[in-house]
């Protein structure tokens, strides 16, 4: 089938099938690997993406479902100019990572996170970010890494 959608910005045509998910279409169409695939099943977040704004698991979301939605990848986070976006510096500068494994899923929930709450608690962050698995960090340093973020994009905001 023909699935139209604006993928990071962009107005998109590709063809999928009607079974495929939106982790499919966009790893092995569209080649943009940064979405991770791990337990396939909705528990882990790995894969989480944003459609129309809110954290989806692309894992279980049918491609054909975003027709018409517009979709955030970790590739589209970034600015033109290569300049990181404010969450995931803060990350690199928190350390907040150490396979790399769940950190886009991270970081796409917690940019979900900072748009509708722009300056949560660590309750909050905790809260909000229970869907995302971590086995490496312990999450503290992820914790961290969304309150540097909260302070940088208030302050890129003052500008
Ligand atoms: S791979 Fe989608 S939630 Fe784990
Ligand atoms: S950094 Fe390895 S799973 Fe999170």
């Amino acid at each position: 089938m023909n699935l139209s959608f604006r993928l990071n910005g962009k107005a998109l045509q590709v063809e999928c099938e009607a079974q495929e998910t939106l982790a499919e279409v966009l790893r092995n169409t569209l080649n943009l690997n940064g979405t991770k695939v791990s337990c396939e099943v909705q528990v882990c977040g790995a894969c989480t993406v944003l459609v129309d704004g809110l954290p989806v698991s692309s894992c279980t979301q049918l491609a054909y479902e975003v027709r018409g939605k517009s979709v955030l990848t970790i590739e589209g986070l970034e600015k033109p100019d290569g300049t990181l976006h404010p969450i995931q510096q803060a990350f690199i500068d928190d350390f907040a990572f150490q396979c790399g494994f769940c950190t886009p899923g991270m970081i796409m929930s917690a940019k979900a996170l900072l748009d509708e709450n722009p300056k949560p608690t660590r309750d909050e962050i905790i809260h909000y970010m229970d869907g995302n698995i971590c086995r490496c960090t312990g999450y503290v340093p992820i914790v961290a890494a969304i309150h540097r973020a909260a302070e940088a994009i208030a302050k890129e905001n003052k500008k």
